[in-house]
């Protein structure tokens, strides 16, 4: 594989068995040098299986990666001077102070001592830990704590950075100020892999990959992936929202149905030309009135699209005839769900008419 210049990583039929669980399932991926790649989806959909085979901590079972011109299984003592990496879970120790824990990094990498105190300093002023030298990491908030994690991971300048869920312990004001710095690695050139559950964060990336059992389900920019998913998305917003909910319901053609609050997202093929006709009419005859448009997918009908309906061949490629999936978003995540849902806090379940539902999300990992 070249182009390592123009990738930093290039992975071929990656894939990784667990005994008879296959993991990560032929994943193929073109992470182009310099920016925020995201890797998104639900538990034991394969992001860390996936990370950790392109550090080269684990062996593929078949399949390669090329990560900054390297072969992450054959090369990767000379890969580990070269990327940072950010484990799923807090991995400093606890009982050394923030200093101590930089310092030590520092020295694993070699630093000559003088240059590791400037660069320790410089990484707790940027990283705004500066007065927190002498406090256990252990004590830290959650927020506190990936800062300094991240500090370790850039400590030896790596091209390279792979982040695994680097904000599931963090609030959004701290999430926020997490992903600032990291666009400002991307701005100097240093390429990020992150994977998350956010919806909010994976729509910053420049491009990223949905991951559904192992399987690569889809790849882009969140721009291109709206545009390509086989659905039509039409947003309702109906004062009575469970009647509108139960009358497009019944409707075969909306093939998936999500509620948030006090508005509905309905997704109904492509093929089909008069998306708005179909919903106007079935509120129309339920003596309903709402405001209905259609609207630019996000990025949970994009999740919705390429994972349940592509499944069961819903997506708009071919006739469905199988049930709606009817999708409920938690009440306290709805109205602002870009911002804090993450996509495991989806409450899927299926609605085939006798009012019976199925919890799905967690599921994923089966
Ligand atoms: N060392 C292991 N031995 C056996 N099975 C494993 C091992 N590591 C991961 N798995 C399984 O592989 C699948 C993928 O796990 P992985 O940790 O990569 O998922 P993930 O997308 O990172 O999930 P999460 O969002 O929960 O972190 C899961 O079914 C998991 O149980
Ligand atoms: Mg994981």
């Amino acid at each position: 594989m070249k182009d390592s210049a123009e990738f930093a990583i290039r992975a071929r039929g990656l894939t990784r068995r667990f005994g008879s669980l296959v993991a990560v399932n032929e994943v193929d991926l073109d992470i182009p040098t310099g920016r925020i790649y995201g890797f998104l989806g639900p538990n034991g959909s394969g992001k860390s299986t996936t990370i950790r085979m392109l550090c080269g901590l684990l062996r593929p079972s078949a399949g390669r990666a090329t990560v900054l011109g390297l072969d992450a299984a054959r090369d990767s003592e000379a890969l580990k001077n070269r990327i940072g990496y950010m484990t799923q879970s807090f991995s400093l120790y606890q009982d050394l102070s923030v200093g101590e824990n930089l310092q030590f990094i520092g020295e694993i990498y070699a630093i000559p001592r003088r240059e590791r105190r400037r660069r320790v300093g410089e990484l707790l002023s940027r990283y705004n830990l500066a007065g927190r030298e002498g406090q256990r990491a252990g004590a830290l908030s959650g927020g506190q704590r990936q800062r300094l994690a991240l500090a370790a991971a850039v400590m030896h300048r790596p091209q390279l950075l792979l982040l695994d869920e680097p904000t599931s312990a963090v609030d959004p004001s701290n999430r926020r100020d997490f992903w600032e710095g990291l666009f400002e690695l991307a701005e100097r050139g240093t390429t990020i892999l992150v994977s998350t559950h956010y919806m909010d964060e994976a729509i910053r990336c420049h491009n990223l990959a949905i991951l559904d059992r192992g399987v690569k389900v889809a790849d882009g920019s969140p721009r291109a992936l709206g545009e390509s998913i086989g659905t039509h998305v039409v947003e309702v917003r109906a004062d009575n929202a469970d009647a509108a909910h139960l009358a497009l319901g019944k409707i075969p053609r909306i093939v998936s149905l999500t509620r948030l609050g006090s508005r509905l997202r309905a997704q109904i093929p492509k093929r089909i030309a008069e998306p708005l006709a179909i919903v106007g009419e079935a509120l129309r005859n339920a003596g309903i009135e709402a405001e209905i448009n259609t609207v630019f997918p996000d990025l949970e009908d994009i999740f919705v699209a390429v994972t349940e309906l592509r499944e069961h061949g819903r997506d708009g490629r071919e006739s469905g005839g199988t049930p709606i999936r009817d999708s409920v978003i938690p009440r306290g995540a709805a109205e602002s769900r870009a911002e804090t849902a993450p996509a495991r806090s989806r409450d899927y379940a299926r609605d085939d008419g006798k009012g019976e539902h199925e919890g799905h999300m967690e599921g994923s990992e089966r």
